[in-house]
C-alpha cells in the first residue's frame, strides 16, 4: 500500500485527538508547576493553549495512517510532535531554535512524557518521538523521501520566502503525501508577502503565481473553533 495518497488519507476519528489531548494535560497537571513555569513561561507559547490549539487543527488533517512517520517542522517546544506521538505516529520534531527544542526535552520528561533527542538531523526509525535542533534544511541527504506526512503549525512568514523552512519540506516527503501548514494570519505573513492577507496569499497558490518548493497547493480553510488560535490551514501535497 502506498501511503500518501489522498485515497488511503483520514481525519481522525472523533475523539482520538480529544483522548490524546487529555492524557497529555493530564501529565501536565500532575507535573511540578513551579519547575514548569521556570522551563516554559506562561507568556511563551503557554503549553495547554497551544496543545488544545494544534489538537483541533489535527481534527482538520487527513492523514495517514498512525505508525507512519510524520515531520513536524519548526516544532518550538514540540508540543505538535507530542500530540502526533500521543496519537500513534513515529515524529521527528525538528527546530532551529535550540533553546525551544532544548526547554522542550526538558518539558516532556519533566511531565512523564519523554521524547528522544538526537545530535544528529536525521529522521527516527523507533517509533518514538524525538525532537532535534536543526534546520530543515539540514536533515541528512539519506532521509529523502521518507517522510509519510508533515506538519507546520503556527508558521512565521520568514519561513515563507524562497530559502524559509517550507520550501525544504517537500524533498523529505514520499510522492503525493500531504503537508498542513496552520498560520496565525496576517501578522506573520506580512513579513514574507506583500499583500499581507491570508486569503490573498492562498489565492496566489491556487493560481499557481506562487508555490513551495515541489510541493502541490491542494486548499486553503479557515478552522472556525474558539481554541485555535492559528486557525488559517494550507494543505499541501508533495508533488508527484
Ligand atoms: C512560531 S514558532 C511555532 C512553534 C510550534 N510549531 C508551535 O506551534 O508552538 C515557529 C518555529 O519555527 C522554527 N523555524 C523557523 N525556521 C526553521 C528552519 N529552517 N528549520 C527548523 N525550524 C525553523 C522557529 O525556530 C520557531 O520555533
Amino acid at each position: 500500500m502506498h501511503l500518501g495518497t489522498r485515497n488511503n488519507l483520514r481525519r481522525p476519528s472523533v475523539g482520538v485527538v480529544e483522548r490524546a489531548l487529555q492524557k497529555i494535560e493530564a501529565h501536565i497537571a500532575a507535573a511540578d508547576e513551579e519547575q514548569l513555569e521556570r522551563l516554559i513561561p506562561e507568556s511563551q507559547y503557554a503549553p495547554l493553549q497551544r496543545l488544545r490549539s494544534i489538537g483541533r487543527i489535527i481534527d482538520h488533517c487527513e492523514l495517514p495512517a498512525t505508525g507512519s512517520l510524520v515531520l513536524d517542522v519548526g516544532t518550538g517546544f514540540g508540543y505538535g510532535a507530542v500530540l502526533l506521538g500521543s496519537l500513534g505516529y513515529k515524529v521527528v520534531g525538528i527546530d532551529s531554535n535550540e533553546d525551544r527544542v532544548r526547554r522542550g526535552i526538558a518539558l516532556w520528561n519533566a511531565v512523564g512524557l519523554p521524547v528522544g533527542e538526537s545530535a544528529q538531523p536525521s529522521l527516527s526509525k523507533d517509533g518514538s518521538v524525538i525532537l532535534i535542533h536543526s534546520s530543515v534544511a539540514d536533515i541528512e541527504a539519506e532521509a529523502v523521501e521518507k517522510v509519510d506526512a508533515a506538519t507546520c503549525f503556527f508558521l512565521s512568514g520568514y519561513m515563507l520566502k524562497g530559502d524559509g523552512a517550507l520550501h525544504q519540506v517537500a524533498k523529505h516527503l514520499k510522492q503525493g503525501a500531504p503537508f498542513f501548514a496552520s498560520t496565525e494570519g496576517d501578522i506573520s505573513l506580512s513579513i514574507s508577502e506583500r499583500d499581507g492577507s491570508v486569503q490573498a496569499l492562498a489565492r496566489r497558490y491556487q493560481d499557481g503565481e506562487i508555490s513551495l518548493m515541489g510541493l502541490d497547493f491542494r486548499e486553503y480553510f479557515k478552522i472556525r473553533e474558539e481554541a485555535v488560535y492559528d486557525p488559517h490551514l494550507f494543505r499541501f501535497s508533495r508533488a508527484v
